[in-house]
């Protein structure tokens, strides 16, 4: 039997729509985002025919021209590496495309309303079906069933997409539709933390229904990540191999839900429903899962992505400000990262946008070995000064704001990055110097690496947008940074 698929992380992405959808505009930008190939099927027919889809339609007929279509589709699908795939407005119609998207990719369907399409595609020479309107409208309200009957996921632009692709749904109210947004199979245990069971834990055992087999409350923040509660949680599920841990809370609970989702019975499979800012932009999202052992944070853990994240913003509501200020600092890395200012965006798109964005950046790269890398801006002066810390100052939203500040002031003088990010962060987290001990931050930024044999690489901003990872930095350009970080205490 085949499942629904829940992502695209293994599969190839084929967008299906109705013509004068964007398909191919949506598809290109969405194959350069996810650094995929990109094939346009209808440019793979004419290029094969060596004419124009009119032209087979003319001198052939539309019958001979699904044939060509059918061949091609084939044959991307089964290439091996994931491409994103731009269907045919008419593709959907033979059985044996539909099968084979079935089997290899996520279809996502790309809406349009008639009369938008109509403006679109009226008039095009190369539009052999959009000859007259009335006939335009007829095969759109017969195809639309079709479409979304094919459909894994509907969505209306880039950012729709990906987030698609990555098994991501953000919508205000989204809690209340967890049951039908998690995968369809098994049992359902429910993970979270004795802060956020008392706000939101009804709702997801409403929403998740009889399926719902045990609901296990951990304590909150970094005492659920510790051996002891892993082990409790492990010893206490209730269930087998193909059955469901749903991680309900912040970045804690999903960080060890989705862990012990990935070790349970050799694996299972997860759903990760943040609830904190840190959380719903950062660590619910990517398959990086992980618990605290006596030598370090986050030393023992898994890559296991999870099969659906639904991210609830209305969730937001109750968050303490002082948590929203560490999720804050991540946003606004992801901002300066994408080069928009994303935390000027009203909430619920606030968290989409940056959702999104980490999200592109993971599904290019899920086991980080390239450019994942690119997510630590700030972060290699925000360990240093942690480590240097004490009494949990600075917290880590914190010192990712202080590094934000380093990376920026580097890159501006080394780049010529306009200034005005910089005065961006410094306005919306209001940074302020640590008095952290300024050897033990210069140890851990720099000499620790050194000794060890390597040299610490820092991310830096060429322009907004335009990220460059891997870079050295000399000895006293580093420490000018680090100092101007630390106040005196
Ligand atoms: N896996 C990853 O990729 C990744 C990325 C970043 C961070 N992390 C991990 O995430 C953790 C930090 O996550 P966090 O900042 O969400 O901490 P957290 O899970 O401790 O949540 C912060 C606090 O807010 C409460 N809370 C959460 N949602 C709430 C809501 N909607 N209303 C009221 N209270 C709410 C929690 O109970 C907790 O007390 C760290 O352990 C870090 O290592 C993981």
């Amino acid at each position: 039997m085949i499942t629904s698929p829940t992502n695209a992380l293994h599969r190839h992405i084929a967008l299906a729509g109705f013509m004068g959808a964007g398909k191919t505009t949506l598809g290109s930008d969405l194959a350069l985002a996810l650094g995929r190939s990109f094939v346009d099927v209808d440019a793979e027919v004419e290029r094969e025919a060596g004419t124009s889809i009119a032209e087979i339609f003319a001198a052939r007929g539309e019958s001979e021209f699904r044939l060509l279509e059918e061949r091609r589709i084939r044959e991307a699908l089964e290439a091996c590496e994931p491409a994103v795939i731009a269907l045919g407005g008419g593709a959907l119609g033979a059985e044996a495309t539909r099968k084979a998207l079935r089997e290899r990719a996520l279809t996502i369907l790309i809406e349009v309303d008639v009369d938008k399409a109509w403006r679109r595609v009226s008039g095009a020479r190369n539009r052999p079906l959009a000859g007259d309107e009335a006939s335009f409208r007829k095969l759109f309200a017969e195809r639309l069933p079709v479409y979304r009957d094919c459909a894994d996921a509907v969505c209306p632009d880039l950012e729709g997409a990906i987030l698609a692709a990555g098994g991501v749904e953000v919508a205000p109210g989204a809690l209340a539709r967890l049951g039908e947004l998690v995968p369809a199979e098994g049992n359902i245990s429910l993970i979270s933390d004795e802060n956020v069971a008392g706000l939101y834990a009804a709702a997801a055992k409403e929403a998740l229904g009889d399926r719902l087999v045990s609901t296990h409350v951990l304590p909150a923040g970094e005492d659920a990540k510790t051996f002891a509660s892993f082990q409790r949680l492990l010893e206490d599920l209730p269930l087998e191999r193909g059955d469901l841990i749903v991680a309900l809370g912040g970045g804690c609970v999903t960080d060890v839900g989705g862990f012990a989702a990935a070790t349970y019975m050799r694996g299972i499979a997860w759903a990760s429903v943040p609830t904190s800012l840190v959380g719903q932009v950062d660590a619910g999202i990517g398959g990086k899962t992980a618990i605290n052992i006596e030598s370090g944070k986050n030393l023992v853990g898994a890559f296991h992505w999870p099969a659906r994240v639904v991210i609830d913003p209305d969730l937001l509501a109750t968050l303490p400000e002082q948590e929203r200020r560490e999720g804050m600092a991540e946003l606004v890395k992801h901002g300066v990262l994408l080069g928009q200012p994303v935390w000027e965006l009203p909430d619920a798109q606030m968290v989409r946008t940056s959702a999104a964005y980490k999200l592109r950046i993971v599904l290019r790269d899920p086991h980080e070995h390239g450019v994942r890398a690119t997510l630590n801006l700030g972060h290699t002066f925000a360990h240093a000064l942690e480590k240097a810390g004490a009494f949990g100052r600075p917290t880590h939203g914190e010192a990712v704001a202080l590094g934000l500040v380093a990376a920026l002031s580097i890159s501006n003088e080394r780049y010529g990055l306009d200034p005005a990010w910089l005065q961006a962060v410094e306005d919306v987290l209001a940074p302020q110097p640590v008095a952290v001990d300024r050897d033990l931050a210069w140890t851990a930024l720099f000499r620790d690496k050194k000794v060890a044999g390597g040299r610490p690489r820092f991310v830096l901003m060429e322009a907004p947008g335009k990220p460059v990872w891997g870079v050295e930095l000399a000895e006293d350009e580093a420490r000018k940074a680090l100092d101007s970080l630390i106040a005196d205490s």
